[in-house]
């Protein structure tokens, strides 16, 4: 048994949900009972229910049988930042409050050491104001978009790689039966690891990342080459951030409720339009959207989110707080928070999978 003081903790998972979640609810909870004796308050849809008060004991049973589940048996949202908290007034209109002093006090209500904040970038940010402001926090980074600065990777990415990889595989037989552009668009937000790895995986003929600014020239060329060359389809990889020749990004809506308002969408279409004007080759788009999301969590993400689950389960019930559970070389570490705050961690342009694609005839088309 470890430290008396940290028995009883809070999980919640906040933002866009990713496969993974589910095993770290199950390894905190386990672990956290298991080896410390310690209970476990399960608090439902992310910050949203920090702020409104709704949470349950997480019971063994509960989180027994949930390793390969996809989704949070808690629920999340990406509307839930306390400190830009929405609230509907009596004639539907929509107002943003801070909401910060509720989510603390029902920290100190609910009695806990330590709360566990499963998410991304915008979690770490909240999880961060909320230590500063006196509550024990240990984030534990999720996310498909591999994002999230100090860390080497965040579970829920492999799995999204998979899909797109498994999507590009199975675009090809048919872009191959009728000579077709396939435009493949991924998500990502502002990093392009997801349409990177994926598109390698995949072997996508042209890969288009909002870390690279490509021409349309370059673009048609490469396809009209492997037209020239016999290949009888090309395939394209279109991360949802990349930016357009012109410098903007392609959005498919705002909205103020969210962590982050603007809500990326709609690139791939515009890629397929350009390249049948610009080659006169016939495209198709194919928007994978939140397919990357769902479902079960390969055998990586599995992993990984035990690492991560325990690892943060372990440091909470032995008083530690302030840091996310991190994956650096190899290993778990814990960081602390201002450092998973930083900037986003997006494709450095010397990364060897860039190297590597290029060395295949893969085309960025930046060149
Ligand atoms: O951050 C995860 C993510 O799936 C991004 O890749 C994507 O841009 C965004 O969430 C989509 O958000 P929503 O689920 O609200 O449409």
């Amino acid at each position: 048994m470890a430290d008396e003081k940290a028995r009883r903790i809070g999980v919640l998972t906040g933002g866009g949900d990713c496969p993974g979640l589910n095993a770290v609810i199950r390894a905190v909870t386990k672990t956290a009972q298991l080896e410390y004796g310690a209970s476990v308050l399960g608090i439902q849809d992310g910050f949203e229910g920090l702020v409104e008060g709704r949470a349950h004991e997480l019971a063994h049973q509960e989180v027994s049988g949930i390793l390969g589940l996809g989704g949070t048996i808690l629920g999340s949202s990406n509307k839930g930042d306390p400190w830009h908290y929405p609230t509907e007034t009596a004639r539907g209109k929509i107002e943003i409050h801070d909401m910060a002093f509720k989510a603390i006090r029902h920290v100190e209500r609910w009695q806990l050491d330590c709360l566990v904040a499963i998410g991304g970038d915008g979690t770490m940010h909240i999880a961060r104001r909320l230590s500063e402001a006196g509550v024990p926090v240990i984030g534990v980074p999720k996310t498909i978009d591999n994002d999230v600065p100090a860390t080497d990777v965040t579970f829920g990415f492999d799995t999204a790689v998979s899909v797109v990889c498994e999507a590009i595989d199975r675009l090809a037989s048919t872009a191959s039966s009728h000579h077709r552009v396939m435009v493949v668009e991924v998500m990502g937000r502002y990093a392009g690891w997801i349409a990177l790895m994926g598109g390698v995986a995949g072997g996508a003929d042209v890969i288009l990342i909002p870390e690279i600014r490509f021409r349309w020239d370059s673009v048609f060329r490469k396809v009209d080459e492997r037209q020239t060359q016999g290949k009888r389809f090309t395939m394209v990889c279109v991360a949802e951030g990349v930016r357009l020749p012109d410098g903007t990004e392609v959005v498919a809506e705002f909205d103020s409720k969210r962590t982050d308002a603007k809500r990326l969408g709609g690139a791939g279409a515009v890629v397929a339009r350009a390249i049948e004007q610009g080659t006169g080759h016939e495209a198709r788009v194919t928007v994978l959207g939140h397919l990357q999301r769902g479902g079960s969590p390969t055998s990586f993400d599995r992993v990984l989110a035990t690492r991560y689950g325990t690892a943060a389960a372990r440091l909470a019930c032995s008083g530690q707080a302030g840091v996310m559970v991190a994956l650096r070389d190899g290993h778990i570490e814990a960081v602390p928070l201002e450092q998973a705050t930083g900037e986003l961690r997006r494709v450095p342009l010397d990364h060897d999978l860039i190297a590597a694609a290029r060395s295949v005839g893969t085309s960025f088309g930046d060149h």
